[in-house]
């Protein structure tokens, strides 16, 4: 996998191409450089992110936890994803934009038709939602109305209450041939990439076998397509809560503190 480093390399022309649309993404499955893909849910994020070479962008409805302060993604609104995604798509200028259809908005094939084309009209490239074989109907019909779509297996944050928490999946047989039949069916719904999130490495690396598109992997090691993760865990900037296969490039946080710092000082004479 090509990795995170890789990606903004190529964004600072270092070589290779960075993904400037959704079509080339057929052409990142492996043994092509890594996709790499990062949230942003602003302006200026995106704008940094899609300038320093991000292949993929994601408004994704993590944006909850980490700009919201809810205690999970459960609380996100339709309101909430259009108004981020609008404010993403005016700094990403190249890199493609992925929006999360959040919580209940896609009960029913028409029902996800109709909230993902308010994405679209946001400025989503694609949207994502979560599940596989049981979301089937639904992406069948998003694609089918033209909708370019990115899907989402493993662990799905939507389900944490039903679930009692966040579990790492794939750890049975049965768990991981579910995982199986959820990749293949979101390929034949049309998805034209997959995120794994928190599923078993061993999993990750059968299913990305299996499948003709991309899969982008979120503590699901190393043997997917693509990585992505979300920004705040890779900038530091979230301290409160880091999930350990994040490993933090920066420490915006401290960063933050020690700058207020500096104009209280200025400010206070002490
Ligand atoms: O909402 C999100 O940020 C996501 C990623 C964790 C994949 O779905």
């Amino acid at each position: 996998m090509g990795g995170i480093a890789v990606a903004v390399g190529m964004g600072l022309g270092l070589g290779g191409g960075m993904l400037s649309s959704l079509s080339e993404l057929s052409e990142r499955k492996k043994p092509g450089p890594g996709v790499a893909m990062l949230t942003a849910y602003d302006y200026p994020t995106a704008r940094l992110l899609d300038e320093a070479g991000v292949d993929l962008l994601l408004v994704g409805d993590s944006l909850g936890m980490v700009v919201l302060g809810l205690p999970d993604t459960v609380g996100v609104s339709m309101a909430d994803m259009l108004h981020h995604a609008r404010a993403v798509r005016r700094g990403a200028k190249r890199a493609p934009v992925v929006v999360d259809l959040p919580y209940h908005s896609y009960l029913m094939p028409g029902q996800a038709v109709h909230n993902a084309r308010r994405l679209m009209a946001a400025g989503a490239d694609a949207v994502k939602l979560e599940g596989g074989e049981a979301m089937a109907d639904q992406v069948r019909a998003i694609t089918g109305a033209g909708i370019p779509f990115v899907g989402h297996i493993g662990m799905l944050p939507q389900q944490v209450r039903e679930e009692g928490g966040y579990k790492k999946k794939g750890r049975t047989a049965d768990g991981a041939e579910q995982l199986l039949a959820d990749a293949r069916a979101l390929e034949a719904a049309g998805a034209c990439a997959m995120i794994l999130e928190s599923v078993m490495p061993e999993v990750a690396v059968r299913i990305t076998r299996e499948v003709g598109i991309p899969t982008i992997g979120i503590g699901s090691g190393t043997g997917t397509d693509g990585q992505v993760l979300v920004t705040h865990d890779l900038l530091g900037s979230f301290p409160w809560f880091r999930p350990p296969f994040a490993k933090a490039e920066a420490d915006l946080a401290g960063e933050t503190t020690r700058a207020v710092g500096a104009f209280l000082e200025a400010v206070r004479g002490f």
